[in-house]
């Protein structure tokens, strides 16, 4: 198949790239910093420059795709929540749907799937209630803009696409994600869980969620919204736990919601909160997860046999 990836230059577009270039599909990465170049074998994929809200050259060369996949989007996690930063992280993610929905209007050969990313912040917070695909929106600014994102995606179906918005948890990579800013008090022997403790995280391995997106697109029955998270949420207590023990580091060090609020702001409200999601549609319709406990996750990760 030949597959576009918006925002396929990011932590989880390099992986799903690969993965789909190794199963022999070509793969086109649409980016705002493409350095042109052409493959030279089947391994390599095509980046083409666009800039995520206008029609381009890239339109047309893109025509004939069988997939579409928007991973586009601002860091969630990188500056403070301003109003003017809400904007920004919202438009980016909405106007780049938007934009690839305008092009495939224009193509003569119509794409089969478009797959948009979203996240579990979707649910809000939700304590310890455990949430699947058919539970409601929760509150909150994640929540809205995953609700406008996913809209946006869904608006693409009238042109005939089966549309998946898929529901990322914390993807587990060492190379990208929240993970690496995680390690970094545990690598001077000072990490500890985020208070209070018992907030869920909702979780997936970088390299099952390459899978589960590969499996996604080559399954033409499933639509709609899919969970995309290990069948076993844990605590922040609990994974921090994992995370010390793979790296063979101590979790003693607590980090009180007080100071993570002076020093993040409303953004704070990632880790001091969370959600219990149950990937119940990727189970039902047969995805195997490689790495479906916490430990073996982060083992992987830190590269030691899980125990
Ligand atoms: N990683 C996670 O744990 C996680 C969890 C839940 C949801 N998600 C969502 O999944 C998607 C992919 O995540 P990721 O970790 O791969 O993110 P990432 O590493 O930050 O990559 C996102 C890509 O989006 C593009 N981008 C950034 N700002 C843009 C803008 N203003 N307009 C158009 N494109 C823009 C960038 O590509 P160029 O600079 O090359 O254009 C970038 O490579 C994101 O939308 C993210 O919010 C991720």
């Amino acid at each position: 198949m030949k597959i576009v990836i918006a925002g396929g230059t990011g932590f989880v577009g390099q992986l799903v790239s690969q993965l789909l270039l190794q199963e022999g599909h070509s793969v086109i990465v649409l980016s705002r910093n493409a350095k042109r170049s052409t493959p030279t074998d089947a391994t390599q994929a095509q980046h083409i420059q666009w800039d995520g809200c206008t029609q381009g050259p890239w339109t047309q060369e893109c025509d004939g795709s069988d997939v579409v996949i928007n991973l586009s989007g601002e860091p969630i996690a990188d500056k403070r929540w301003t109003p003017n930063r809400k904007q920004q992280l919202t438009d980016s993610r909405v106007v780049s749907s938007r934009t690839l929905g305008q092009a495939i209007t224009e193509w003569k050969t119509k794409p089969h799937t478009f797959l948009s990313a979203s996240g579990v912040g979707y649910y809000g917070d939700q304590g310890s209630k455990v949430v699947d695909e058919t539970s409601p929106r929760g509150d909150g600014f994640l929540a809205d803009l995953c609700l406008e994102w996913e809209n946006a995606a869904q608006k693409i179906e009238a042109l005939g696409l089966r549309v998946l918005n898929v529901r990322f948890g914390m993807v587990l990579g060492s190379e990208g994600g929240a993970l690496p800013k995680m390690m970094f008090p545990f690598q001077w022997f000072l990490g500890g869980p985020v208070l209070p403790g018992t907030q869920y995280v909702s979780w997936i391995h970088q390299l099952d969620l390459a899978r589960l997106i590969l499996f996604l697109i080559t399954h033409p029955a499933i639509q709609g919204q899919v969970n995309a998270v290990a069948p076993n949420s844990v605590t922040m207590k609990d994974f921090c736990h994992a995370l010390g023990k793979a790296m063979k580091r101590p979790s003693w060090f607590p980090v009180p919601e007080l100071t993570l609020k002076i020093v993040l702001g409303e953004l704070s409200t990632m880790l001091t909160t969370g959600q219990q999601v149950y990937p119940k549609k990727a189970l039902s319709d047969g995805f195997s997860f490689a790495y479906p406990t916490i430990q073996e996750a982060m083992n992987s990760i830190f590269s030691q046999p899980s125990t």
